[in-house]
């Protein structure tokens, strides 16, 4: 399809769940950005930079995906930007109201722009980046979490935290 979608996130750290989307996201449509973005409501452990960077390496060989960092609205970039669609995950009905309602609220900023949920395949339906973070500091094993060429630096960062 030859769609422009985005697939938005804090991707504090990118987690397998992600890498998933993002994936099958760019076999399904023409570009793909992934955005970087600054979640208010919580405090990042990555700076945007080292997000960019573990990000840019996991979609190493995905021409269709570019990663892209902005601040301001998500639903006016995508506006500014011809994006048609943004694209997330959904992994089990907690998720629902939360994403819910900010597909409604980006509805309401930009009408042109719909919102598309992709079901978490079921290795990843129980994957946050919020466990990777806790189990990583704790010095426990996240191999099976998120992709392995960032999995080091992934490791490093969190003992360090
Ligand atoms: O991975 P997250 O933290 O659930 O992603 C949330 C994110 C970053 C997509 C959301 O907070 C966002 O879109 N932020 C950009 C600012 C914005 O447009 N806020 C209004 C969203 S309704």
């Amino acid at each position: 399809m030859n769609k422009t979608v985005i697939c938005p996130g804090s991707f504090d750290p990118v987690t397998l769940g992600h890498l998933d989307i993002i994936k099958r996201a760019s076999k399904m449509f023409g570009k793909v950005y992934i955005a970087v973005l600054v979640n208010s409501s919580k405090t990042p452990s990555f700076s945007i930079e080292e997000r960019i960077e573990l990000l840019s390496d996991a979609v190493k060989g995905l021409d269709n995906v570019e990663i892209v960092s902005f601040e301001g609205l998500l639903a006016e970039y995508c506006r500014q930007h011809g994006v048609d669609a943004i694209v997330k995950g959904l992994r089990a009905v907690s998720d629902f109201d939360y994403e819910f309602q900010m597909a409604m609220a980006n509805k309401k900023i930009n009408p042109e722009l719909e919102t598309i949920f992709l079901t978490a395949d079921s290795d990843s339906m129980y994957l946050s980046s919020s466990m990777v973070r806790e189990i990583g500091s704790m010095g426990g094993d996240i191999s099976n979490f998120v992709p392995e060429c960032v999995h080091d630096r992934i490791v490093k960062k969190l003992k360090k935290n």
